[in-house]
Order: structure tokens, then sequence, then C-alpha cells
């Protein structure tokens, strides 16, 4: 059976769908780089191994990212799962998961790559918005692209309102990828 590991950083919704939808494979382990990402408890409850690199002691991101790789690699995953992990990667890291390692972003890209991105979607304008799964290349939030979803954006819409509707799209096709 195939083994995944996921990292996340904070409340792992997205995480939890994929556990939830009880795919044919193992959950090897959940990685936070916070000690208090609220996903690292659900994943504890579920009786899923985590563990948590925090980034705070060190000094550099190549530090970081190669306690990150060392950490990962002792659980030798066919594929990791950045969900909702808020750390950029070094390009050391990303060539090392070269063709597996896959995110999840919260806009229809190649447009609104990085932050805000409901909020730049409504001041943009556009009438459909999304999120997508893509793989991980040395350039942020770009790389050959696995699925899509679209969200038709409303005319009260908030930033709040699109993205939960964004996220519910999310819990769909992140397993499904
Ligand atoms: C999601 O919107 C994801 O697309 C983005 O960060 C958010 C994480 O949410 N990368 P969660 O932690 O999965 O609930």
């Amino acid at each position: 059976m195939k083994k995944i590991v996921i990292l996340i950083s904070g409340r792992g919704s997205n995480m939890q769908a994929i556990v939830e939808a009880k795919l044919p494979l193992r959950i090897a382990a959940v990685i936070g780089n916070k000690p208090d990402a609220e996903g690292l408890a659900y994943a504890q409850a579920q009786g899923i191994a985590t563990a948590v690199v925090d980034h705070r002691p060190h000094a550099t991101r190549e530090a970081f990212d190669a306690e990150l790789m060392r950490c990962i690699d002792a659980y030798a995953p066919d594929l990791v799962v950045l969900a909702g992990f808020m750390r950029i990667l070094s390009e050391g890291f990303v060539l090392h998961y070269s063709g597996r390692l896959i995110n999840i972003h919260p806009s229809l890209l190649p447009a609104f790559p990085g932050l805000a991105t409901h909020r730049r979607a409504l001041e943009a304008g556009v009438k459909i918005h999304g999120c997508t799964v893509h793989f991980v290349t040395p350039v942020v939030d770009h790389g050959p692209i696995v699925v899509q979803a679209a969200v038709p954006v409303q005319s009260d819409d908030t930033a709040q309102s699109l993205a939960a509707r964004v996220l519910q799209q999310e819990h769909q096709i992140y397993p499904q990828a």
C-alpha cells in the first residue's frame, strides 16, 4: 500500500478530509511546523503518528528544510502532501521530492498565486474562482496541475463567504488527487 506524509501548519481541514476519505493508502504521519497546529490533535486522536519540526530554532530556511527532510524520510513516503503548510520550501527540498510533492492552493492557478487569494479574486472581479492541486516545483504556486474545481463568485460574496465555498471544494479535490 502506498504511504503518504501530510504536512500542516494549522487547522488541517484538508488533512482531515483526506483521512475521512478512507483512501486505499497509509497515512504514515502528519507533520506540523508549529507545536500548536490544531490539526495535530485531530491526527493523534485518529491514531496517526504525528511529529513537529519547529521552524523557529533554525537559523536558515535550508537548516529547517534539512531537518524536515530527515523527519519525512524516516517514514519513507511515496507522496508528500502539503495541506495548508505555510512555509516556503527551498529548491533543494523541492527537488529532493520531485514528482512526489503536491500542494493545494485556494485559487484557479495560474491566477492568484500567493496569499489573500479570495480578496484578490473579488477585487479583480472574476466570476469564476476555485482551487487547484498541483505538483510542487521550485517556483511557489506553480507546477503541473493535477485537478481543479471551479466556484462561481456571487455578487454578495465576501472574502470569507467565498473562502468557505472554495474550502468545501478543496475537501473534495484533495482526496481525489
Ligand atoms: C487551504 O485554503 C489551502 O488551500 C491553503 O491553506 C488552507 C489550509 O486550510 N494552502 P486547512 O489547514 O487545510 O484547513
